[in-house]
């Protein structure tokens, strides 16, 4: 089934929200997608497919303003349109490090189970890393990953070559640490025609990945 990447709307965000409420255990407020996406409406994406025939068994009400419930499947952004996965971006708007060059943040990245290791996630970054430096003019983007959380690293690490800047000690409300990560971005290197993957696509994944991180700290 194929899958489609564009960027993420304010329709979007309920499908973006069950996503994330499916995949992490770090969760937002409607709000708080909204934010994002009127503030930064180019720098997050959503991928989607055309899937019709799959039930859906979540149900979402939601009240139309004249006491009525309208019945929404939270998967589908639109008839036969199902979310997949999505990237939720910003800029750093943090009124304490103005003096900062500009520069982006990933809030949310997640793409849904059964349509991992398709490359979905990969798609999204890039594009949204792109939209960060072409239009933001971002220079750096920065990121939070769970320490146990092996795919989000191997894909920040070794598929878009983030450097590592430090451990955050119990980071995450449940005490968990996180790395703090950081790539610098260059227009070039990012544009879609020119995808670099450093890695052959069947290199092995390396099994020590946690001294292998902190080997790579960057001071
Ligand atoms: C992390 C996540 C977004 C990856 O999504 P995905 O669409 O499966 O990732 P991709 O198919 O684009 O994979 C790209 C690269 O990521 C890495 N990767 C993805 N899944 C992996 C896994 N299970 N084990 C090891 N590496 C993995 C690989 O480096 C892969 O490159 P390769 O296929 O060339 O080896 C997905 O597993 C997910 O949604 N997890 C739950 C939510 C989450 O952890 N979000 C990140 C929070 S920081």
């Amino acid at each position: 089934m194929p899958v489609t990447i564009r960027r993420a709307t304010i329709e979007d965000i309920i499908c973006m929200q069950n996503a994330n409420l499916h995949n992490l255990p770090e969760n937002y407020m409607l709000k708080y997608y909204m934010y994002h996406i009127l503030s930064w409406p180019e720098a997050s994406f959503v991928a989607t497919t055309s899937d019709l025939n799959e039930p859906e068994l979540d149900e979402l009400s939601l009240e139309d303003g004249r006491g009525n419930e309208i019945k929404l499947d939270p998967h589908y952004v639109a008839p036969g349109e199902k979310l997949v996965g999505y990237v939720l971006t910003k800029m750093n708007d943090d009124p304490d490090q103005q003096n900062e060059p500009p520069n982006g943040h990933i809030t949310s990245l997640s793409v849904m189970r059964t349509y991992r290791r398709m490359g979905i996630a990969e798609k999204l970054m890039r594009q949204a890393l792109f939209a960060l430096r072409e239009v933001y003019q971002a220079e750096y983007v920065s990121l939070h990953v769970r320490q146990s959380n092996r795919a989000a690293l191997h894909l920040y690490r070794d598929t878009l070559e983030f450097q590592m800047l430090n451990v955050e000690k119990s980071y995450y409300q449940d005490g968990e640490d996180a790395y703090a990560m950081k790539k610098v971005l260059n227009l070039d290197e990012l544009h879609p025609s020119n995808f670099a993957h450093p890695k052959g696509s069947n290199e092995k994944l390396e099994d020590d990945l946690e001294s292998d991180l902190l080997e790579g700290l960057v001071a």
